[in-house]
């Protein structure tokens, strides 16, 4: 029998850099109140939110996951030319073929990456991002950039007060490259296939008479209950698989889904009153796959948190699926 060669690659996996875009129309839950049955008290009381960003017609999934990529890769001190792969989330682009990775890399100027896209919704970044430390440690990929991206005002129908005031466009990308030191932690996946139903976007196919889009659809109960529940277990798992404590931690940077979510896992999780804790939901609303890394972006740019400290990621949502992972920010 043939003898197959495999090979080995880096010996971790750390991240290099972020980039962020966020939709360039703020809207603030006044503006938002037009659009439906509800008042400023009651939507920043309930999840947090006091403004979210919408993209205009001019930015699209493509143009908004590139800005934030370019900015990743100029961060790290690379050129298009060094990323070998680029893992792409989101669940809102509406064309399927090509990968909108392919767009992407198009735009960028890369040379020939292995890309493609990846749905696994809010937890789609987390998810990618475990894919990239397994590639770089098996020797698949050299420097990959893994971006989630949304335009979730395409899939929304903005009377629905059950949805309408979260979601919100955006982009967030990382590069992650080869390391000396261990700086990614094991990631912690999985789901709950049988809620598939609780968080849908629609299908093109025998969309209801009237409706010209697919809508976001959502029992945001019984996704709120999953999220207070089992995810917070999984967030305290998470924090074990990489060796840890919550003494340990500097960081915790939750899917912006709703600031009481955070503040429930906050509890569970026993974590020390120092942690820096993610709250960019406030400003940005639920930006689904884009929501951890424009945080992340966010809580290094604004000071908040500096290179080298050890932060949780968690993503959840649509599946009802989960991803999280400990790092070393960049
Ligand atoms: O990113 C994917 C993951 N997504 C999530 O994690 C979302 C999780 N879910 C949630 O964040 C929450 O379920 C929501 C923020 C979406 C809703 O909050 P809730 O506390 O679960 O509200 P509810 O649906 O249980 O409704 C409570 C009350 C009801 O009134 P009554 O029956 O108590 O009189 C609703 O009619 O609030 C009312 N209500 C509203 N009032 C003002 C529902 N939506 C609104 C609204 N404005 N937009």
């Amino acid at each position: 029998m043939a003898q197959i060669s495999v090979r080995t690659g880096a010996p971790y996996a750390r991240l290099l850099s972020t980039g962020a875009y966020r939709g360039s129309r703020v809207v603030d839950n006044a503006e938002m109140c037009t659009m439906i049955d509800s008042s400023d008290e009651w939507i920043q009381q309930r999840t947090g939110i006091s403004q979210r960003h919408w993209a205009t017609e001019d930015e699209t999934v493509r143009s908004m996951a590139v800005a934030a990529c370019r900015q990743a890769i100029e961060r790290a001190g690379l050129s298009a030319a060094d990323i070998d792969t680029i893992i792409l989330a989101t669940v809102s682009n509406s064309q399927q073929m090509p990968s909108l990775a392919s767009y992407v890399a198009q735009d960028l100027g890369c040379t020939g990456p292995a890309m493609f896209d990846i749905s696994a919704a809010c937890a789609g970044f987390c998810y990618g991002l475990g894919l990239a430390d397994s590639l770089i440690r098996t020797g698949a990929a050299g420097h990959v950039l893994v971006v989630g991206v949304e335009k979730l005002t395409d899939t929304l129908d903005a009377h629905d007060r059950g949805t309408a005031f979260l979601f919100s466009d955006g982009a967030g990308a990382v590069v992650v490259g080869p390391s000396e030191e261990p700086a990614i932690g094991p990631v912690v996946w999985g789901s709950d296939p049988s809620q598939a139903e609780v968080l849908t976007i629609q299908s093109w196919r025998n969309l209801p008479e009237g409706q010209d889009h697919p809508h976001i659809t959502m029992e945001g109960t019984k996704v709120f209950r999953w999220a207070t529940t089992f995810i917070a277990d999984r967030a305290r798992e998470t924090l074990e698989a990489a060796g840890l404590a919550p003494e340990d931690l500097d960081v915790f940077i939750p899917h912006q889904a709703n600031n009481r979510i955070t503040d429930s896992m906050l509890r569970h999780l026993k974590l020390p009153k120092d942690v820096v804790v993610s709250r960019d939901i406030i400003q940005m609303g639920n930006s689904s796959a884009a929501s951890v890394p424009l945080a992340l972006d966010a809580i290094l740019q604004s000071g908040e948190a500096t290179s080298g400290q050890t932060a949780l990621l968690i993503g959840f949502g649509a599946g009802l699926a989960f991803a999280g992972q400990v790092v070393t920010l960049p």
